[in-house]
């Protein structure tokens, strides 16, 4: 793995992406942050050696590289999930590639749905711990001591600093703001009623398919990282209705612009 994740590294600093300090993995509809990356190189993931190689539904997955708040920055806008049948190892490959290429810093966004009902549709939630309820986890295996521990702490996966700046952002810009706990589920089939109250009794404030995997391997390698989600819709089993695709889609993209804000603004000032 390690000699796939230097090929990988090695074409993209090939292909100009030197030296990037700040990765940015961008969820489902959450794509314009890229409108603000002053890009120097976009390239798509199926040209990248030993990227996943894409299932169907998966075509808008690129890498960009370029400068946003006076940094480097290498976006990832698409994600792998599990759902779509890509290996828990698969997903997280390009982390290990972003760390490869000296990245020290992950942002992550996601989509997710709230169980917790003071969470508002539309408004962002700093991730400030999680539940993995994925079948498995992307580090079992044998571990890649040069990349990291055995046994990574996981007592603080989210950056406190980050999040303490990311609040203070927010509260300067008046843009509302909770802090909470994610779970990640498989997918792609939306929770049950009966889920949806178990993930509430375990202590998740919201769901989503996704991030997990990629902050576990982001820890294991000890980059700092910061997560927020984006609440695409309300999870209440007492009064489920539902799903409609399109209401979760227009309320990522309401959200956006604080998002793409927080992420910018952050970014300038780290
Ligand atoms: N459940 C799981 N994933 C999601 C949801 C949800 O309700 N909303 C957006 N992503």
């Amino acid at each position: 793995m390690i000699k796939k994740i230097k090929e990988s590294a090695e074409f993209l600093q090939r292909e100009g992406m030197v030296a990037p300090e700040v990765g940015i993995i961008l969820g489902t509809g959450l794509g314009s942050l890229v409108q603000n990356v002053k890009v120097e190189k976009t390239i798509d993931y199926e040209r990248i050696p030993h990227f996943p190689v894409s299932t169907v539904e998966f075509h808008t997955g690129k890498l960009i590289y370029g400068e946003l708040g006076g940094k480097k920055v290498l976006v990832m806008n698409g994600r792998f999930h599990f759902y779509e049948g890509y290996s828990l190892q698969e997903i997280t490959f390009p982390v290990r590639v972003m760390k490869m290429l000296g990245i020290h810093t992950l942002l992550v966004s996601n989509a997710a749905g709230a169980v917790n009902l003071d969470l508002k549709k539309a408004s962002l939630m700093i991730i400030d711990d999680h539940i993995n309820m994925l079948p498995g986890n992307p580090l079992v295996g044998r571990n890649l001591d040069e990349l990291g521990p055995r046994f990574p702490d996981m007592s603080r996966p989210y950056d406190p600093e980050l999040i303490t700046h990311m609040e203070k952002i927010a509260a300067d810009k008046k843009i509302p703001l909770q802090k909470g706990v994610y779970v990640a589920w498989i997918g792609p089939s939306l929770e049950t009623r009966a889920e949806y109250r178990f993930i509430k009794t375990m202590g998740a404030d919201v769901v989503g398919m996704s991030t997990v995997p990629e902050v576990i391997v982001a820890n294991h390698m000890g980059m700092r990282v910061a997560a927020v989600s984006v609440i695409t819709d309300t999870c209440d089993p007492d009064n489920l209705v539902p799903i409609d695709i399109d209401d979760v889609l227009n309320n990522a993209r309401i959200a956006e612009k604080d998002l793409v804000f927080l992420f910018g603004q952050l970014i300038q000032e780290m």
